[in-house]
């Protein structure tokens, strides 16, 4: 269904028809107010009796008051859009409960009862693809954070956990596979062509790891033995077209099972493990205990359809998703606001995984590319929070680069500073001390303390505070020393004026420049606001490496030698620092050109260092293609704005546009000879052939940066070539930046060529979305209204919509017509998916960091936001924050 081409059909989820007005003030929810629950929920019976457009369900939930708790002789039961059909306790039908807004309360005499509530649902409905929706025919559910509540009435919360029994029942044909948590225990016909399943989860858990699962599906199935001889059986279910796209995710499966027992030792703890692929899914995937469900993108790939990025995106969500069975199922958060503990912790297991699985260093380039992408910008803008917010009015907003990302890089500078082997200690006790309870961020440290030793005391502001903290370096040469000053300054962010120093642990190494290899390495943790560090016995001065392998999620600020960033460019032996050593030297290039901090003479010696160092880089036989294409890649837009307080985005697009252009002239010969050799690397999945179709579209991005014209036949020989989607998309992506006819050409067949494929269509939308063409924005609109288009389906919207606004030239152009774009999605998707909308308001609330007449068109965007008569709380949030 086309809902963008019928804005005037009610398309809103009509689940109950006359749902009270939302609440004036918004209310914010305080991590300082946390209570324990009154009641406790051990065991709960769900029965549904499965229709896609109309669902029944009763809850049966065993209550006992929480000794713990205030006492209060009131249950709440959460609910949203949902209503009560029945409500019984201890089997006698009561109507002495009432309502408070969506929860239903219910007061009791007693220490422990039986209470049974049943609902009905329109999962057809459900258009914002939380609690039970239709997803192409088939059922399913998403209940993180708070969906379970529009299921039935429940204490929806994470610390309470509950044993659940499961019972469905549904038309056999409709649904012949039924899945739900934990294992299957009985199966049976009913009448009329249904049929029925139960399913008991043995291991108690929070509602927003309940999942069901009902459809026409078929599975990859294959088996593991866990370390203590366990057989697991596995399954992954998809479409039964999609099938023989799921071999890569299960060897991710079968790989993650097998390294957290190595890395981790942790055994999985079911006999089955089910993995389901819906087409419409808000995020990535969702760790449902023994039953996750993913969204395709994270689980089909095969050659021809899915880039060598895809594959990684696979594997790396497939193993955050497995590894959160210890890090968040069995221990889990005591509220929200400890979401870090799990995701953070989370996020840094997969990271590892990945590493241990490909290349090392390639892999924490690009996290590291990923957290200067997403979330430096979050830090310095108006969303910033602690890894640990304190206070949220829309929890949904809060699964952030921050939490996730940073949440990895805290825990990770922990590591660091133990060692991994001792970090292993803190782990493996974390995971004893706290198996089965609902825990919190302290709790973690705690742990690391206890298991290592280290005194985290003063590193515990690493949860409170926001914002990147500024590092600056100087080394100074005297009397036959390196002195090395450091000083460390946290920015002030929203709610948070004053800051105090936090330790930073930073790798480094001084460098021989004769030798060219380094005589001191250490790790020094700068605690203090400035800290002089002393190296005695350098006759010359070194060459400083410092945050080697980015072993702190700062920013570092240093007057650099261009030379010294070359020879470390060419010589540094940490993979990460050397790419940093490119990075600065284009960084310093480009801000200084664009902040009009660099004359005629000083940009021509900038530009021919960069020449020397990229030439090196293409020349060096030492580097490995993979590496040698993560060293090639210039700096991102985002990030280069980020380095000024404020930045006109199409100046510093100019700039790198034309950096590009110089050195695909200059190096014209050399990438050229550099396609050559690449394209005659037959595909394989190793590290070799990866590298090389890495290559392959690198070298065309400059050499069609320098000569358009004369690059598209190149291009497009590149495409028709293509046996993968690797060395397709990078032709088709080059190409869609090009105003030559092989565009045109080549953008069709791949339609036609892949009519059906709905993640492969993604692609083509995302490509000309994304694209340098100078007429991006008139394709935007074209393709709003192209009939592949939809505002329903979450992956469809994020690829023409989130291409463009983290495109600076389509999102930034003159005019503002890029903010109205974006202001507009967030208006339409706003009442159909309120989680999905609220992600577009990040980019517009970076108005305070462009240049004033921008900022003020972006503003004007956000008020209009904000003048609609209803807007979801995930909107209204973000917007009143963006604006405040
Ligand atoms: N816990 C999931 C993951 O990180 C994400 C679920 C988020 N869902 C949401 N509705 N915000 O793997
Ligand atoms: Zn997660």
């Amino acid at each position: 269904m086309d809902i963008a081409s019928r804005p005037s059909e009610p398309v809103a989820d009509t689940q109950l028809a006359d749902a009270p007005p939302p609440p004036a003030a918004p209310q914010v929810i305080r991590r300082e107010d946390y209570q324990a629950p009154a009641w406790l929920v051990p065991e709960i019976a769900l029965d549904f009796r499965l229709g896609l457009s109309a669902t029944h369900v009763i809850a049966r939930l065993s209550v006992t008051r929480n000794p713990a708790g205030n006492g209060t002789p009131t249950l709440r039961l959460n609910g949203d859009q949902i209503a009560a059909l029945a409500v019984r306790v201890d089997g006698e039908a009561v109507n002495d409960w009432r309502m408070d807004g969506p929860d239903l309360l219910i007061d009791l005499t007693g220490d422990a009862h039986a209470i049974e509530v049943e609902t009905a649902l329109n999962p057809a409905a459900n258009s914002q693809l939380m609690g039970l929706y239709a997803s192409n025919g088939m059922l399913c559910t998403q209940c993180e954070a708070e969906g379970f509540r529009r299921i039935t009435f429940f204490p929806d919360r994470p610390d309470v956990l509950s044993t659940y029994s499961v019972r469905m029942s549904g038309d056999k044909a409709l649904f012949p596979v039924l899945l739900s948590n934990g294992n299957c225990t009985e199966t049976g016909e009913g009448p009329d062509g249904s049929h029925w399943a139960q399913w008991h989860d043995p291991w108690p858990k929070p509602c927003y790891l309940f999942a069901l699962v009902a459809g026409d599906l078929v599975a990859n199935h294959a088996q593991f033995t866990t370390m203590n001889g366990r057989a697991v059986d596995l399954n992954i279910w998809t479409r039964a077209e999609d099938k023989d796209r799921t071999g890569h995710a299960m060897a991710s499966l079968i790989n993650s099972m097998k390294w957290d027992e190595e890395a981790f030792g942790r055994e999985y703890d079911l006999d089955l493990f089910n993995v389901v692929a819906v087409s419409d899914f808000n995020m990535g995937a969702m760790e449902n205990k023994g039953l996750n469900v993913f969204n395709t993108r994270y689980v089909l790939a095969d050659p021809e359809t899915a880039t060598d990025g895809d594959y990684d995106a696979v594997e790396g969500v497939i193993g955050h998703e497995y590894f959160h069975n210890w890090s968040g199922n069995r221990i889990t958060c005591r509220d929200w606001f400890q979401l870090s503990l799990k995701e953070g912790f989370t996020v840094l297991r997969d990271q590892l995984f990945s590493a241990a699985m490909g290349s090392e260093a390639v892999k924490r380039i690009e996290d590291v590319r990923v957290l200067r992408g997403a979330q430096f910008p979050e830090d310095s803008g108006p969303l910033a929070h602690p890894i640990r917010p304190d206070s949220y009015q829309e929890i949904s907003n809060f699964y952030t680069a921050t939490v996730y990302n940073k949440g990895a890089e805290v825990i990770r500078m922990m590591r660091t500073m133990a060692g991994a082997e001792t970090f292993r200690k803190g782990t493996d006790l974390y995971f004893d001390r706290h198996d089965g309870e609902a825990a919190t961020c302290e709790d973690f440290v705690r742990a690391i303390e206890d298991g290592t030793g280290l005194d985290l005391g003063q590193f515990r502001l690493w949860y409170g505070q926001a914002g990147t903290p500024q590092v600056t370096v100087e080394l100074r040469h005297e009397d036959g020393a390196a002195v090395l000053e450091l000083a460390q300054q946290v920015p002030a962010t929203p709610g948070q004026p004053d800051k105090q120093p936090m330790p930073i642990p930073l790798r480094l190494a001084l460098f021989d420049r004769a030798t060219a290899t380094h005589r001191v390495e250490e790790l020094v943790v700068l605690d203090q606001a400035r800290q002089t560090v002393r190296f005695d016995g350098w006759a010359e001065p070194p060459v400083l490496s410092i945050n080697r392998g980015f072993s702190a999620p700062v920013q570092i600020e240093a007057q650099r030698d261009p030379a010294d960033l070359v020879f470390l460019a060419a010589h540094d032996d940490d993979p990460f620092a050397r790419y940093e050593a490119m990075q600065s030297l284009v960084v310093g290039h480009l801000v200084g050109i664009v902040g009009g901090r660099l004359d005629a003479a000083a940009q021509d010696r900038g530009r021919a260092a960069i020449g020397e160092a990229f030439g090196a880089i293409l020349a060096d036989d030492a580097l490995d293609d993979l590496m040698r294409g993560e060293l090639m890649i210039l700096p991102s837009e985002t990030y280069l704005a980020e380095q000024l307080l404020v930045a006109d985005p199409l100046a510093i697009h100019a700039q790198r546009e034309a950096l590009k252009a110089w050195l695909g002239r200059e190096h014209g010969a050399a990438l050229e000879a550099l396609h050559d050799r690449v394209r005659a690397v037959p595909y394989g999945r190793d590290a070799a052939a990866r590298g090389a179709r890495k290559l392959k579209t690198q070298a065309l991005i400059y050499l069609a940066s320098a000569d358009a014209v004369g690059t598209a036949p190149r291009a497009r020989a590149q495409y028709d070539a293509a046996d993968n989607m690797t060395d397709r998309q990078g032709a088709l992506m080059v190409l869609c930046g090009l105003d030559v006819p092989e565009r045109a050409a080549a953008l069709d067949d791949f339609h036609t060529r892949y009519a059906g494929n709905a993640l492969v269509i993604d692609k083509w939308f995302s490509l000309q979305a994304g694209s340098l063409h100078k007429d991006v924005l008139e394709h935007v609109k074209a393709l709003a209204n192209h009939p592949d288009f939809t505002m329903s389906n979450p992956n469809r919207v994020r690829a023409l919509y989130m291409a463009m606004a983290v495109n600076p030239k389509a999102f930034h152009a003159a005019g503002g017509e890029g903010y109205r774009i974006i202001g507009e999605v967030i208006r339409k998707l706003d009442p159909i998916n309120p989680q999905t909308a609220a992600r577009f308001v990040p980019s517009l609330g970076r108005w305070r960091r462009v240049d004033a007449a921008r900022g003020a068109l972006m503003v004007e965007e956000l008020k209009a936001i904000a003048a609609e008569p209803t807007l979801s709380r995930d909107v209204r949030e973000q917007v009143t924050k963006s604006l405040g």
